[in-house]
């Protein structure tokens, strides 16, 4: 019984694709670079000490030159070179949204990821998971929080990692310089499935993202043909409205993720999966077996065809 678990892209650190990865690019390349440099330097200067021809009797002179030299002036000068370019580097301590950033909330969950946006048109709020859409060029205000445990942010192809603590909102300014998929991952040891807390960041054209986003505000569409019909039934059955929305056909429910537009999602289960019928059926199968530790029942119990149906029905929610 093989057991895939997809990740559908991988984590690239040091391929910025937005400025905040692309300064912490930056400052590895100098340090890397630097530290290579003075590797370098001292292992020249160690054989030279151990092979030179003639060990002549240095002065008490050239030798206090080497001491302070080497050993206090140099780790001086280069640290504290080192201290300033990194200040000048880092982000802001509190950085200000530009007046055109686009708000997000992002909440860590056990173990996956609530994400908020407000269309400021209609003043709606637009609840999704695990995937964060966002437009390219555009400056993107991330308000991160956490429910039960320590989550951190890490998205490295757009920036730098963030913590999200229950009880506080900490801030991250990300911008997506070209259009892609960023694989994030949850970067704090958070409990069991730490490891398949992953999130994927799809940077669109703005115009493709408004798009996204007005057919994310609207509320699940009526089952089209019977055999969705008979997943919407095993999932009224199933009392999956218990823990998840679907905007439109159940209770709302925020112990799991929402559902409503779920088809139109690239993964599952938090970046575990890919979003194919097959691999759904799985999860829904074999949940433990697929993320150990999560907090969804498996319904391995029921009738294939039941389990047929509620995919069908799932992944019609686009
Ligand atoms: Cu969430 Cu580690």
């Amino acid at each position: 019984m093989g057991v895939r678990t997809e990740a559908g892209s991988t984590i690239a650190v040091l391929s910025p694709a937005g400025p905040a990865a692309a300064a912490i690019a930056e400052v590895s390349w100098v340090l890397i670079g630097g530290a290579a440099l003075l590797f370098l330097g001292t292992m020249a200067l160690l054989g030279w000490a151990l092979f030179r021809k003639k060990v002549s009797e240095g002065s008490e002179r050239s030798m206090l030159w080497w001491l302070a030299g080497g050993g206090l002036v140099l780790p001086l000068v280069v640290l504290t070179a080192l201290f300033f370019y990194s200040l000048h580097r880092a982000p802001p301590w509190k950085a200000k949204p530009p007046a055109d950033a686009l708000v997000i909330s992002v909440t860590g969950r056990m173990w996956w990821w609530e994400i908020r946006y407000r269309d400021p048109s209609t003043a709606a709020t637009i609840v999704t998971a695990n995937e964060l859409r966002l437009p390219v060029g555009r400056p993107v205000y991330l308000g991160l929080s956490s429910i039960e445990v320590i989550h951190s942010l890490w998205i490295p192809e757009l920036g730098g990692k963030m913590d999200m603590v229950p009880g506080r909102v900490n801030h991250l300014l990300l911008q997506a310089s070209r259009a892609g998929v960023f694989r994030g991952q949850c970067a704090e040891f958070c409990g069991e499935a730490h490891a398949r807390m992953a999130l994927h960041a799809v940077a669109m054209d703005s115009a493709a993202f408004d798009t996204w986003l007005a057919g994310q505000e609207s509320a699940a569409k009526a089952p089209a043909s019977s055999i969705a019909r008979a997943g919407l039934t095993v999932f009224k059955a199933q009392k999956c409205a218990a823990c998840h929305t679907v905007r439109g056909v159940a209770a709302e429910s925020k112990l799991g993720p929402d559902l409503t537009h779920l088809g139109s999602r690239l993964h599952l289960a938090a970046g575990t999966l890919k979003n194919q019928p097959e691999q759904m059926k799985e999860w829904l199968t074999q949940v433990h077996a697929v993320k150990p530790g999560a907090r969804m029942p498996s319904y391995a119990r029921l009738p294939e065809g039941d389990i047929d149906a509620l995919v069908h029905w799932l992944g019609s929610l686009k």
